[in-house]
């Protein structure tokens, strides 16, 4: 079967007036139908311009990009818009709702675009809400006038109004506390278990820790799991190395510390004494 995702030497340059900024340098990842993976990476390093393209949000500057066997490089405007509605769902960070509009509207908002009959908008919302696990006495209510864990549900019911195969994931737990991230990762977990593919954006372990697979994003280049350790593992090890030398009197890193000097010269210039 085709992956849900195929993407490779995907470079996303962002021009403006300070020059180019180059977000992505040669992405290449690959996504099964199905699979749930996180993406992890510190602030800046391209997560979101990532999630933007993976999404059909935003094209690369080059490259090429599979959505589920399409070429959605070459699509209209028009084209990516009807991916987006037909396959694709979102959540954010931030929610993004309509604050006083009540949930079930919130939640019908993307079939606005489509030509579904109102009444089957209604009860597709229904379903979603239903299946996010959100007390129908909230329905009616206001956006508002939820918790920031309700929110996010109404959020994640909305990008599942659409019944889409892929869901984007932005930071969905950054807002919420611990226990109420839990409970929306559950939620993650239950849509995957139906056949979901789920890609998740986020800097906490412990939410990347839910998810199948995860993959590391630094200065616009991805990295596996097994290549990030190694590479904090020599990162933590040069600072050890570090930490050594100034205890040691050392001016620089491990690699600089000197052997005793063998002659008076180097004694002066090092400032320790000759053996
Ligand atoms: N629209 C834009 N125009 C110019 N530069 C941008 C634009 N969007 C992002 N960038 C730059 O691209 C780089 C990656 O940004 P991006 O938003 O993808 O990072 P991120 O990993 O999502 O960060 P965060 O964790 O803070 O959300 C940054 O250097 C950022 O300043
Ligand atoms: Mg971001």
């Amino acid at each position: 079967m085709t992956p849900a995702i195929d993407i490779r030497r995907a470079w996303r340059i962002y021009e403006t007036d300070a020059g180019y900024t180059p977000a992505l340098r040669g992405v290449t990842l690959s996504v099964a139908r199905g699979e749930f993976l996180a993406i992890m990476g510190p602030s800046g390093s391209g997560k979101s311009t990532l999630m933007n393209i993976l999404g059909c949000l935003d094209r690369p500057t080059s490259g090429t990009y599979l959505l589920e066997g399409i070429d959605v490089t070459e699509l209209s405007e028009d084209d990516l818009a009807h991916v987006r509605a037909s396959r694709l769902g979102f959540v954010f960070q931030s929610f993004n709702l309509l604050p006083r509009a009540t949930v079930l509207r919130n939640v019908m908002l993307p079939l606005v675009y489509s030509d579904t009959p109102p009444h089957d908008r209604e009860l597709a919302a229904w379903r979603a809400l239903r299946s996010v696990g959100l007390p129908e006495e909230h329905y009616l209510h206001r956006s508002n006038e939820l918790s920031g864990g309700q929110m996010q549900r109404v959020a994640i019911a909305r990008a599942l109004v659409n019944d889409p195969a892929i869901i984007f994931a932005d930071e969905p737990t950054g807002n919420l506390d611990t226990a109420t991230g839990e409970m929306v990762m559950r939620t993650f977990r239950r849509m995957q278990r139906r056949g979901k593919t789920i890609v998740l954006i986020t800097h906490d372990p412990e939410v990347a820790a839910w998810a199948d697979r995860t993959v590391h994003i630094r200065d616009g280049k991805l990295f596996s799991d097994e290549e990030e350790r190694a590479y904090l593992a020599g990162l933590a090890a040069r600072k050890d190395g570090e930490k050594g030398a100034e205890k040691d009197g050392g001016i620089g890193p491990a690699s600089f510390s000197p052997a005793p000097p063998a002659s008076p010269l180097r004694s002066k210039l090092l400032g320790v004494p000759c053996l």
